[in-house]
């Protein structure tokens, strides 16, 4: 079993590369099977996700190219799905990758039969998919559950105006992949603005897909016939560069982070400047520094362009080492407080009620052994151990390598003192 140890107490000064974005290329690699030949997609993550989503393609009978490593780009894959062989994504995989249900709205578009497990829940929440399977029947899908799984048959799905009870992320791009390849017009409401939405809606267009709207809450796509293949660069990761931005309000110094997007975190800009971070930002490139002790504020969290749910958990670390108090409400998951015991094991004063939790500022926390539950919690716990004094150890952080590229390497290359150990488990 890995664990992570991180001496804490010494400030953060280097240069960091933000790598591209797991939930911008998770969608796009489910994009592949809309259309029979060659793509490339590039700026891969080194992730276990994409890893896992890559085998769960291979057993549909996509075919993909050893991964080539580009100096100073992210990671190249050659897809090729001229055939697909296979219609069912398995309990097992769904069951360690909610995103797999990406593949539900792509596969039946392009061969009219799709068959996945329904998604347990995960730690942060139940996570239904009812709006991703609702709107598939609004097109014609006939679905059936049946021993966990869902079946999903139509020969050709048909256009329809569909409204998302609240905006929801792979619900947009499931039902925007599948509209795609649809007999006539689909209209999106309430439909999802994030940032790898609009990047999807870009390479659906870039292969012939006809959609207006992007980045906006009403999404209209005119169905076509057939779609071709693309090379396609996966944009940069929001949530690993807001992570690195609190890394520096963490543990001090400053930071440069290099291949960012400073457009799509204007609201965590915003507020990391308000609490007293000092933040420039350059073309693709964003500075941070931290000279003195962060002051408090509240925070929210909302879908885009509100301040992510992705980065609630790192911030609640910087409000847990701040001068007063902050109140942080969840309003997108029901059960994302799962870092707050962890945090009050390394002398955090922070109180949960109901979706708020009450955070107390402490001048200091001090290092513990503590676990990591998933995967935005375990980045706040790597942001504590930077902060605490002592030697901070993270345990199960495979939840880490879910979603961040190489981080020890990266912060230890910004003078942290981190290390990966392997650790004989006493039990
Ligand atoms: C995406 O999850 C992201 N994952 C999540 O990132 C992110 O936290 C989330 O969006 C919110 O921004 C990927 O993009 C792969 P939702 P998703 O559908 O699409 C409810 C990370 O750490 N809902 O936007 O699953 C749902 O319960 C991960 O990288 C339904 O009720 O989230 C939630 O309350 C964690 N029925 C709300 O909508 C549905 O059919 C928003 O969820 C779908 C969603």
């Amino acid at each position: 079993m890995e664990q992570l140890v991180i001496e804490g107490g010494h400030s953060l000064k280097g240069v960091i590369r933000i790598s591209g974005a797991k939930n911008a290329a998770l969608p796009a690699l489910a994009a592949t099977l809309l259309a029979g030949g060659e793509f490339e997609i590039r700026n891969l993550p080194e992730l276990r996700d994409i890893r896992t989503f890559l085998s769960l393609l291979e057993g549909l009978g996509v075919t993909n190219s050893p991964e080539a490593q580009e100096p100073g780009k992210g990671r190249r894959v050659v897809l090729n799905t001229i055939s697909i062989s296979n219609h069912e994504a398995a309990y097992d995989l769904v069951r360690t990758m909610r995103a797999s249900v990406l593949i539900l709205g792509p596969l039946l578009a392009r061969t009219g039969a799709a068959r996945i497990s329904l998604p347990g829940g995960c730690a942060i929440g139940a996570r239904p998919i009812d709006f991703h399977l609702k709107g598939l029947e609004h097109m014609g899908a006939r679905l059936t559950l049946k021993a966990g799984y869902v079946e999903a048959k139509a020969s050709r799905l048909t256009g329809a105006e569909i409204y998302f009870d609240v905006p929801s992320v792979t619900g947009t791009e499931n039902l925007m992949m599948a509209a795609s390849l649809a007999r006539g017009k689909t209209t999106l409401k309430n439909a999802a603005r994030e940032p790898e939405v609009a990047a999807l809606g870009q390479m659906l267009q870039a292969m012939g897909a006809r959609i207006q709207g992007l980045g906006s809450s009403v999404i209209e796509i005119e169905g076509v016939k057939e779609l071709k293949p693309v090379s396609w660069d996966i944009i940069p990761d929001r949530i690993e560069t807001g992570t690195y931005l609190m890394a520096a309000g963490a543990a001090g110094g400053e930071l440069r982070l290099q291949n960012a997007c400073p457009e799509y975190l204007e609201a965590v800009i915003a507020k990391l400047r308000e609490i007293g971070l000092e933040i420039e930002s350059k073309g693709q490139e964003l500075w941070v520094r931290r000279k003195r002790r962060l002051k408090s504020a509240d925070v929210t969290t909302l879908p885009y362009p509100g301040f992510p749910t992705d980065l609630q958990a790192q911030f609640m670390l910087l409000m847990a080492i701040s001068e007063g108090l902050s109140v942080i409400t969840e309003t997108i998951f029901e059960n994302r407080f799962m870092h707050v015991p962890e945090l009050n094991r390394l002398g955090a004063d922070i109180r949960v009620d109901g979706r708020s939790a009450i955070v107390r500022g402490v001048k200091e926390l001090t290092a513990a052994p503590v676990m990591a539950t998933d995967l935005r919690a375990s980045a706040c716990l790597v942001l504590a151990g930077l902060a605490a004094k002592g030697k901070t150890t993270i345990s199960r952080i495979y939840h880490l390598d879910r979603g961040y590229e190489h981080m020890e390497k990266k912060l230890a290359g910004a003078g942290a003192r981190i290390q990966r150990i392997r650790a004989e488990m006493p039990y």
